[in-house]
């Protein structure tokens, strides 16, 4: 009998990294133990104790704002406040199509539906463009336990460059999805600058704040033993602003700044979920927060979400907003160039919120 590539612990990180399976492919095989690789350390793993319920047993719930119904001032209100108290909200009616919405959800699920041979195309080792990568787990060089997930890491260039390189099963819709969150986008960024105060994006705050975006197509696939592992483990994001679109499967979790325990972020047709991320954190001087999150798979149903990730460029150095010291804060975050920062964030494990640590003084 041919010995199974899933038996043999070395051929784990052969079969799912090198030659591009993904954890998809030991999910399509079927294993119904969750491989060691995979299995996290019992103290770090994520148990219903650590969940807020609610007197009815309901889960608390983050911010739901509606972008389209109320007052201008009133939006910006609860956005900003959201982005204190929570560092997490979703948005509904916030200008971008339903139907844009369904076809990047279904255009995730193409590309990780075609064979290896094709998938591995876009592996770093392969990919045509060092701004596509088809990957798992997080940064594989430096953990030691893997996360459940690939994903399609796709940063944004240019038009041309999309059109050149991006995998042509999902290049249109991720394309049109991009385009139509640019809006949004924008109007976030707006409204958390003029809660900071700042009423004026000129060149240089606009490359601080918006100068790059990288869009991940996530799959997590069924899993034996979710309980014993992460799909995406505790983090906060090194973004400006994460917009993420998630389907209706479940599993996306955030810790609260109160009391530190965890709430679940419902699935909501048409919403996109928002969070504050460190460079945010670090420009706002501690104003806004990032928030730590994390995503359990599922038994047995694959979930994709797809994030942008709002961000400076490489370039861009990040610290306290100089509007803000003017005003006689005392900075808590030094200036770091952010591609120091973000080179930080990959060279680890996902670590909670630590990586903000790099910033503070
Ligand atoms: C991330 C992330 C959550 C999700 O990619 O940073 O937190 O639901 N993803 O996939
Ligand atoms: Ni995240």
């Amino acid at each position: 009998m041919p010995m199974s590539p899933i038996e043999c612990p070395k051929n784990i990180t052969e079969f799912v990294r090198n030659q591009g399976h993904g954890v998809k492919g030991l999910a399509d095989i079927g294993i119904t133990s969750l491989p060691n690789q995979y299995i996290q350390p019992e103290e770090k793993r994520f148990n219903e104790q650590k969940i807020t319920l609610s007197k009815d047993g309901e889960d608390h719930s983050i911010p739901i704002i509606d972008m389209s119904n109320l007052e201008k001032d009133e939006i910006e209100t609860l956005i900003c406040n959201a982005a204190e108290k929570w560092g997490f909200f979703q948005i509904v009616n916030h200008g971008v199509p339903l139907k844009v919405l369904d076809e990047i959800k279904a255009a995730t699920h193409w590309f990780f539906e075609l064979s290896v041979e094709e998938k591995a195309k876009y592996l770093e080792k392969n990919s045509p463009s060092k701004n596509v990568k088809y990957g798992t787990s997080f940064s594989p060089d430096f953990e030691k336990v893997f996360e459940w997930k690939d994903h399609l890491s796709l940063f944004v260039t240019s038009e041309e460059d999309a059109l050149a390189h991006w995998p042509l099963p999902c290049r249109d819709e991720a394309l049109e999805y991009l385009r139509s969150t640019e809006n949004v986008i924008r109007k976030l960024c707006n409204i958390l600058m003029k809660g900071l105060n700042v009423h004026e994006i000129d060149g240089q705050k606009e490359s601080l704040l918006m100068g790059c975006k990288r869009m991940n197509l996530t799959f997590y696939p069924k899993c034996p033993n979710p309980e014993l592992t992460f799909g995406t483990g505790p983090h906060s994001d090194a973004s400006i602003i994460t917009i993420l679109l998630q389907d209706d499967v479940g599993g996306l979790y955030v810790r609260r700044f109160d009391d530190e325990s965890w709430i679940h972020v419902p699935s909501i047709d048409g919403a996109l979920v928002v969070n504050v991320g460190d460079v945010l954190q670090i420009l706002s001087n501690g104003k806004y927060k990032s928030a730590e999150h994390l995503v359990i798979p599922n038994a047995s149903k694959s979930r994709v979400s797809v994030p942008i990730f709002v961000h400076p460029t490489s370039n861009d150095v990040i610290g306290p907003l100089q509007e803000i010291i003017d005003k006689g804060a005392k900075p808590i975050y030094k200036d770091v160039l952010f591609s120091d920062y973000i080179g930080h964030f990959f060279s680890k494990p996902h670590d909670g919120k630590a990586t903000v640590e790099f910033a503070k003084f």
